[in-house]
């Protein structure tokens, strides 16, 4: 039986689409599943999508959807688009998915039977869109996340809790145990530092809203997403309604998550398995973040760009082999489309492009199409099979390290010394000498040998290029890596020619697919910097509340001017002249919740006090007066 490899990428929150930054984890996962799968593992791929909690819920009502709607919508973009790059997950798991809350509730108790779980008050911050809680030292006095930055919502309810604390102990002695379960080592590092400083318990359940697991015997509680999320790594490979394939891929290999979800991956996550009697994975690793031309990717700068766009450009293994031969694997990158030019025409047009068409070319002139059967080595030839060798060894140690960077680069080493090798032995001079046929014969199998062993070898990375040099070396599609050794072509197989696999890119005339929105992004950045921005603290001087309109009559002699009496729940009952008469029939407002600015100083209109103001929105001659979607009790404060 073949042994089993499994690896996971984070499931990625679906509140907005993916960008080429959540791409890439994807990306490198696929690059892991191809390679072991080459290398005759029967490997389990899984990715999905992170579906419960606030932050996904909030996207949903900002788009007047239902939850589960919204998610279905969105969901089915992620897997559109991983369809589209080529993505050869095994499954896509969604956390709405009926069996995975059935295991999260089954593993919930498990923890509970434990003694690992109890009810108790939490008091303290939250983050939503890192759905993250913090404790006082990491919001610091600005009460910012330490991880996105964004401002933390202060957080009071009774709540499950996790005994994580009682896991400490444990976790360090993993740590020390085991030097390679999370990498790189300064990631690593930094986790010991937290483990070293205790762990506190962790709050496991919100009643705040509904749209979650709900908590087994108490469904008025939801399950922290995070905790609901990090089962999915079991429930989609069967645990507990199918032990035998559980048991066949777990534990997982390797869990391949962002640098800022390495606490929940390492020690928390770890802690779960332990409290559900659960083995642990095997390594975690925890890469890097990308920028986009020098630039963080978000919505607002206008750089989190589709991939799809850089796909469309430049192709699907160019964009590959950039990311994974530019990015170093577990260190932060930037993403630049200059770079990426640069590596499509120096790597793949010059270098490999280059042994490709001069192969095929003297193939054909000298041999008709024909591969020929190689004669006596000489010593420029043994050179290059020592090459080749050491180069086939290099790269699967470098690979099974997850240090693409390096696999490639040793592997452009024998693509540049094939080129070289064609300046050394001088095949069109062969060409001429009857006499030297043999020797000819030779150096083109050999060239024909390391174009082979170059496509098995980028296979993982570059895919249909690899596919695309077997069939130009006139065999079907690449093989497995019981091949990936010198000697193993066969001599007699035609070659089929075709057009250059990567033409050079012409950047006089070259549409870029970032630089619109760079340009836009510096434009942004320029009017953030200069424009009138203000602070929050500005913002905090204007008390908001939600009004509900008692009253409204005419002002005479006013076309524009309404009175109204509102109700401002703890501020009591207020009147409040509004230029609203040419947009609304006074009785048509009764009973509306409405917002108010209510610290404005009062002023007279037309003879009437007015204490407060109501927001509107204008388009064009349109005035809208502003409401809420939701029942809100009169004085709700808005923040
Ligand atoms: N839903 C959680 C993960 C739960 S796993 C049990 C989550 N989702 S996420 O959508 O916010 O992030 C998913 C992955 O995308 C993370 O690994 C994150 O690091 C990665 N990236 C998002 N933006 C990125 C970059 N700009 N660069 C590289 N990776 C980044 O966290």
């Amino acid at each position: 039986m073949k042994d089993t490899f499994y690896v996971t990428t984070p499931i990625y929150y679906i509140n907005s689409e993916p960008h080429i930054g959540s791409a890439y984890t994807t990306i490198v996962a696929d690059v892991v599943a191809r390679y072991k799968r080459l290398d005759g593992y029967d490997v389990f791929f899984l990715t999905g999508t992170d579906e419960h909690g606030q932050k996904v819920l909030q996207a949903a009502e900002a788009r007047n959807m239902s939850p589960q709607a919204f998610c279905d919508e969105l969901a089915g973009k992620f897997q559109k688009l991983w369809k589209e790059l080529k993505i050869t997950n095994n499954q896509f798991v969604r956390t709405t998915d009926e069996i995975h809350m059935n295991t999260v509730q089954h593993f919930i108790k498990k923890m509970k039977e434990n003694g690992d779980i109890y009810k108790g008050q939490y008091e303290g911050w939250y983050c939503v869109p890192c759905e993250t809680f913090w404790t006082e030292e990491d919001i610091g006095k600005e009460k910012i996340c330490p991880s996105c930055g964004r401002e933390v919502k202060r957080v009071k309810e009774e709540n499950y809790f996790f005994r994580l604390s009682k896991y400490n102990d444990a976790l360090l002695k993993l740590f020390r145990e085991n030097p390679n379960f999370v990498q790189p080592d300064f990631r690593r590092n930094e986790m010991l530092k937290i483990l070293e400083g205790g762990l506190r318990d962790l709050s496991i359940t919100r009643t705040s809203f509904k749209w979650g697991v709900p908590m087994p015997d108490d469904p008025e509680h939801v399950i922290y997403v995070w905790v609901d999320a990090l089962i999915n790594y079991i429930s989609a490979i069967g645990y507990p309604h199918d032990m035998e394939k559980f048991e066949k891929y777990w534990p997982a290999d390797v869990h391949l998550i962002g640098k800022e979800i390495n606490r929940f991956h390492s020690l928390i996550w770890p802690a779960m398995l332990m409290s559900a009697g659960l083995p642990l994975p095997k390594q975690v690793y925890a890469h890097g973040w990308l920028t986009v031309n020098g630039q963080k990717i978000s919505k607002s700068l206008g750089n989190a760009i589709d991939p799809r766009e850089f796909v469309k450009t430049y192709g699907n293994d160019a964009v590959r082999y950039y990311l994974l031969k530019d990015i170093q694997f577990g260190r932060d990158g930037d993403f630049s489309e200059e770079n990426l030019i640069t590596r499509i025409n120096a790597d793949l047009a010059n270098d490999l492009g280059n042994l490709l068409h001069r192969t095929q070319a003297m193939i054909k002139k000298f041999n008709d199409d024909i591969i020929p059967e190689p004669y006596e080595n000489d010593t420029v030839d043994k050179g290059l099979i020592s090459l080749a060798k050491k180069t086939v060894t290099a790269y699967k140690e470098y690979m099974d390290k997850l240090k693409f960077t390096q696999a490639l680069e040793t592997i452009w080493e024998l693509v540049k010394y094939g080129n070289k090798y064609i300046d050394l032995t001088e095949p069109w001079k062969l060409g001429k000498l009857p006499d030297k046929k043999e020797r000819l014969n030779t150096v083109l199998y050999n060239l024909a040998e390391v174009l082979r062993l170059v496509s098995l070898m980028i296979a993982p990375i570059m895919p249909d290029t690899a596919n695309e040099i077997f069939k130009r070396i006139g065999k079907q599609a690449v093989e497995n890596f019981e091949t990936l050794e010198w000697g193993r072509l066969e001599a007699g197989l035609s070659i089929v020619h075709g057009s250059p696999l990567f033409p050079r890119i012409d950047l006089k005339e070259h549409r870029w697919v970032s630089r619109v929105s760079e340009e836009s992004a510096s434009k942004k950045a320029e009017i953030e910097e200069t424009a009138n921005l203000i602070e929050i603290r500005d913002f905090a001087q204007v008390e908001l509340r939600i009004g509900k309109i008692l009253e409204a009559e005419k002002i005479k002699k006013s076309k524009k001017l309404l009175k109204l009496q509102i109700d401002l729940g703890d501020l009591g009952r207020r009147q409040i002249v509004a230029g609203i008469a040419q947009h609304y029939e006074p009785e048509k407002l009764i009973g509306l919740k409405v917002v108010v600015v209510t610290n404005l100083k009062p002023a007279r209109l037309m003879g009437e006090e007015s204490k407060g103001m109501l927001l509107a929105a204008k388009d064009g001659q349109k005035l809208t007066v502003l409401t809420v979607h939701r029942d809100v009790e009169p004085g709700a404060k808005i923040s």
